[in-house]
C-alpha cells in the first residue's frame, strides 16, 4: 500500500533508488530483470545489492524469482517510491498529506509544498498515482502465457501511458476547461492542483440548475475542441459556489473515435440521470446532446492528437470486469510467496558465504 511507500520512504537510501531504476529499465524488455544487468545498472557491489534487494523485496517494493533466472520485478510500491523521489529532487513538493481516494485505478494523495517564506501557507497538490496495469494482470498472464513467454508483464506502461494522457490532456485543455491545473508528470503519476469544492455526488446543491449549465457548458466547450471525456459522472465533477471542475480524463476519447457518439450519449445520459434523480430537473437528452455538437469545432485539440489515440481509446472503454488487486491475486500471491522464499535463501546464502557471483 502507498502508506508502506511513505512510512520506508526515509530509510531508501541512494543505492536503493539505483536499483529499483535498474529494475525499471529492465521491465522494459522481459518481465524478471536479471540479476547481473541490475548490478550493471546499478554499479553496487554484490554483496551490497543482494544485501539491499532482499531489504526492499522483505518490504514488498520489489519481487524475486530464480526460475528460469534470478531475476527481479517492481512491485507498485517500488514503482511509487521512485516517482516520489524524482518529484522531491525536482521540488514539486516535499510533504505528504492524507489519502483522499483510492479509485479503482488510482490512488490518490493530498502532498504539500513548503511556501518559500515562512509565513504563507504551504501549498497543496493532489498527488495521482495510477494503477491501470493491476486490473488487467490476469489478462496479461493468459496473453503471456498463451505466448510462450513472448510478451512481457507490462502494467509499468500501462500505468504510465494513463498518467501521461491525462496530463497531457489536462495541459491541452487547461484553462479554457475548467479542470484543475495540472502542475507536473512523473512515471506513473501526476501532480495537479485540488479540485474547488466537493464532489457532486456528496453535494446537495442549491441552485442545481445553474450548476448543471456549468457542467453542459464544459461538456460543450471540450467537444468543440474534438474531446470527450468519456468516463463522466457525478464522480468526477467538483462543484463550489464559483462553478464546476471536470477530473479523471486519463480514457478521454477525440470525436473521431469509432465509439464517439455512443460515449458522448454515455457522459451526458448519466449527468442527466444524476438531476433528474437527485433534484427532479427533466431535461431531454436528445436535445441535450444536439445543443453540445452545435457550433462545431473551434479548435482541433482532439483532431491534432496522434492516431493511436483511437486505439487506446476504444481499448480503455471496453466494459471488461475489473479484476481483484494484483497483489490480492491468489495465483500470483502464491508465486511471491514462493518465489521470495527461494530469492531470500539464496541471498542468506551469499551473504554467508561472501560468495561473489552474479
Ligand atoms: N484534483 C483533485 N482535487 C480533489 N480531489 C481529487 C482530485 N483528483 C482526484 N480527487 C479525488 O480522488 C478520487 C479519485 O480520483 P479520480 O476520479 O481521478 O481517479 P479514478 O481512480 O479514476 O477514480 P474512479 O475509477 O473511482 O472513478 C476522486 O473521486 C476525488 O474524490
Ligand atoms: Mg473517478
Amino acid at each position: 500500500m502507498i502508506d508502506d511507500v511513505l512510512k520506508l520512504f526515509p530509510e531508501l537510501k541512494k543505492n536503493d533508488f539505483r536499483i529499483l531504476a535498474g529494475i525499471e529499465l529492465g521491465m522494459k524488455d522481459r518481465e524478471w530483470v536479471p540479476l547481473p544487468e541490475i548490478r550493471r545498472y546499478a554499479e553496487i557491489p554484490i554483496d551490497k545489492l543482494a544485501y539491499r534487494l532482499d531489504w526492499m523485496r522483505r518490504r514488498k517494493l520489489v519481487v524475486g524469482t530464480l526460475d528460469p533466472y534470478e531475476g527481479y520485478r517492481l512491485y507498485f510500491e517500488g514503482y511509487d517510491a521512485l516517482a516520489l523521489h524524482t518529484y522531491v529532487r525536482r521540488k514539486t513538493f516535499d510533504g505528504i498529506g492524507v489519502e483522499i481516494g483510492v479509485g479503482k485505478e488510482s490512488v490518490v494523495m493530498e502532498v504539500m509544498k513548503k511556501p518559500e517564506l515562512a509565513i504563507a501557507d504551504p501549498e497543496v497538490y493532489i498527488l495521482k498515482l495510477h494503477r491501470e496495469g493491476r486490473t488487467s494482470f490476469r489478462q496479461v498472464r493468459r496473453t503471456r502465457e498463451h505466448l510462450a513467454g513472448k510478451e512481457h508483464f507490462s502494467w509499468i506502461y500501462a500505468a504510465r501511458l494513463a498518467a501521461e494522457r491525462e496530463y497531457d490532456i489536462m495541459k491541452k485543455i487547461y484553462p479554457d476547461i475548467s479542470v484543475p491545473r495540472p502542475v507536473d508528470q512523473n512515471r506513473h503519476t501526476i501532480v495537479m492542483e485540488r479540485a474547488r469544492g466537493s464532489e457532486l455526488s456528496k453535494t446537495l446543491l442549491l441552485e442545481p440548475e445553474w450548476h448543471l449549465d456549468e457542467i453542459l457548458t464544459q461538456i460543450r466547450k471540450v467537444y468543440q475542441k474534438g474531446i470527450i471525456h468519456s468516463d463522466l459522472s457525478e464522480y468526477n465533477i467538483f462543484v463550489s459556489d464559483e462553478g464546476v471542475q471536470i477530473i479523471d480524463w486519463p480514457q478521454y476519447v477525440t470525436i473521431r473515435h469509432p465509439h464517439a457518439d455512443e460515449l458522448l450519449r454515455r457522459d451526458v445520459s448519466n449527468v442527466l440521470a444524476h438531476f433528474a434523480r437527485k433534484y427532479g430537473i427533466e431535461r431531454d437528452l436528445d436535445e441535450t446532446i444536439a445543443e453540445i455538437r452545435s457550433g462545431g469545432l473551434t479548435e482541433t485539440v482532439g483532431t491534432d492528437l496522434p492516431a493511436d489515440t483511437e486505439e487506446e481509446g476504444e481499448e480503455e472503454t471496453d466494459d471488461e470486469p475489473v479484476g481483484e488487486i494484483w497483489r490480492k491475486d491468489p495465483e500470483s500471491r502464491k508465486n511471491v510467496m514462493k518465489a521470495g522464499k527461494t530469492v531470500r535463501d539464496r541471498t542468506e546464502r551469499l551473504l554467508r558465504t561472501g560468495q561473489k557471483n552474479g
